[in-house]
């Protein structure tokens, strides 16, 4: 495959899987085109239903906003070996199914092997594991993910900084998900600062004035 990468420039693997919200998917993915990383992403094909559903976007607007993407059957993608350089995955949002796969290391996919991968390079993983309420088997498959390295991040809203809006909620969740792989998100509010000096980026990934865009 082609080398892309500009010296210094980092490189993020994002998987969309099936679970709801795959709205923090893409705010991921412009994030971290605001911050130039490298984004080689994997949809599932449940995820493509999920975006169908909870979207206007096309498939082809949701490729457009990663700088490389593979389909889901190809495990013999770049992303699938360990000797692809990367600083980490985040999956976002993470189904269940995708999570006990990468906590039994199945590697049935490209998103799942890219996981794999990621683990047993010792290199950051982190999931946006979204459901609820959880049984025992999704508990038990988190554990695996967190005894082998991985951040098991829910994508549970901070309240104490008076969100507005869904996308403030989804915004903020997207950009502790980058934190934990070091990727700065200016403009995003923390604890201790004014909510109101954030920067606004309304979610207009999700409309159709994104999708014109991309035509
Ligand atoms: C609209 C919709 C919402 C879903 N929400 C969830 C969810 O929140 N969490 C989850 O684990 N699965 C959810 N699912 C089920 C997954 O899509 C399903 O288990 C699928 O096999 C996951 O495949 P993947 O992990 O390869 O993406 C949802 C399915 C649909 C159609």
């Amino acid at each position: 495959m082609e080398e892309v990468r500009p010296p210094g420039r980092r490189r993020l693997v994002v998987g969309i899987s099936g679970a709801t919200g795959i709205a923090y998917g893409v705010q991921v993915l412009r994030f971290a085109r605001a911050a130039d990383v490298e984004t080689h992403l994997v949809v599932t094909s449940a995820a493509q239903q999920t975006r169908e559903y909870e979207t206007d976007l096309s498939a082809r607007d949701l490729r457009a906003m990663a700088d490389v993407t593979y389909k889901p059957s190809d495990v013999g993608a770049a992303i699938a070996s360990g000797s692809f350089r990367a600083d980490g995955m985040i999956v976002a949002p993470c189904s269940v199914r995708t999570l006990s796969a990468i906590a039994h290391g199945l590697g049935d996919n490209a998103l799942t092997r890219a996981a794999d991968v990621t683990l047993k390079e010792r290199r950051r993983l982190v999931l946006l594991v979204r459901e609820t309420p959880l049984t025992l088997a999704h508990l038990r498959a988190m554990a695996a993910v967190s005894e082998m390295g991985g951040v098991v991040m829910p994508p549970v809203p901070a309240f104490y900084l008076r969100p507005r809006s869904v996308e403030d909620i989804v915004r903020h969740t997207a950009a502790r998900a980058l934190d934990l792989l070091d990727i700065d998100v200016p403009g995003t509010p923390r604890w201790g600062d004014d909510a109101d000096a954030a920067v606004p980026t309304p979610l207009t990934a999700l409309s159709n004035s994104t999708r014109r865009a991309h035509r």
